[in-house]
């Protein structure tokens, strides 16, 4: 489960997007993009107060949720999109690479964060896997697809009518028009109730909340081997 074989296809999408990202996320969804980040490291901090982190931010882009971790920390943003990397001005050490193979030992991280990004996985259940692997704790923000089918329907319809015309407003056309891939991830995604089980089959979970309908999950969980 996950994108397979289009993942290239998106993958190019995030290349060329690297200029206008930020803003046509806050189009998007309807201003609420940062406010999600922050709520899914807020999880981890209610649970483990500020302490002294090794942070794994997966699929980092320019660095957007790692900047929302306070204290020591130390991050290492992990991408496969070289030109997202370049841009990244948070992190203190950049690796390009892919989810489903990460390139660390079993237990690098205190930490993983992952902002927008799982939705993409070439392989949803093998990127679930590596995320709790590596890392003790797995904070996730990323796009769903509605368990309720009526909503389902709802969310396609806006992710291959609306949203490409919204990012319109804030990008140039050949850019926005990168934007009706995401309908292509929502297509191939899991509903959240299924992407609920397969996080349980590789990791604790310890809350999953679901956003704006259901468009968006937020899960904090932990490796089963930290205690
Ligand atoms: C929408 S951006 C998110 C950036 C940032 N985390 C944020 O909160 O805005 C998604 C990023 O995930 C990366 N990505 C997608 N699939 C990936 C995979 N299988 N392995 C590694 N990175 C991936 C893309 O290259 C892109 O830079």
């Amino acid at each position: 489960m996950g994108l397979g074989a289009e993942w290239h296809v998106v993958r190019e999408a995030y290349r060329k997007i690297t200029r206008v990202y930020e803003r046509a996320n806050m189009l998007a969804t309807l201003g609420n993009v940062d406010r999600w980040r922050r709520e899914a490291i807020a999880l981890f901090y209610s649970l483990n107060g500020k302490a002294a982190l090794k942070v794994l931010d997966a699929g980092a882009g320019p660095g957007n949720m790692a900047r929302h971790i306070k204290g020591v920390r130390y991050v290492v943003a992990l991408d496969a999109t070289p030109e997202m990397l370049y841009v990244n001005d948070v992190a203190d050490d950049k690796v390009v690479g892919v989810f489903e193979y990460m390139p660390f030992r079993d237990g690098s991280f205190d930490l993983l964060v992952a902002g927008y990004s799982l939705h993409a996985a070439m392989d949803l259940e093998r990127a679930v896997a590596e995320f709790s692997r590596v890392a003790a704790f797995q904070c996730v923000v990323s796009i769903g697809k509605p368990t309720n089918r009526l909503m389902r329907r709802l969310l396609l319809m806006y992710t291959k009518y609306v949203l490409p015309r919204l990012v319109c407003l804030a990008a140039p056309k050949e850019i926005c028009s990168e934007y009706k891939k995401i309908y292509i991830i929502v297509s191939a995604l899991p509903p959240n109730s299924k992407l609920k089980e397969i996080i349980s089959r590789y990791a604790v979970l310890i809350t999953f909340r679901e956003r704006g309908f259901g468009s968006i999950y937020i899960y904090l969980s932990r490796s089963p081997n930290s205690f």
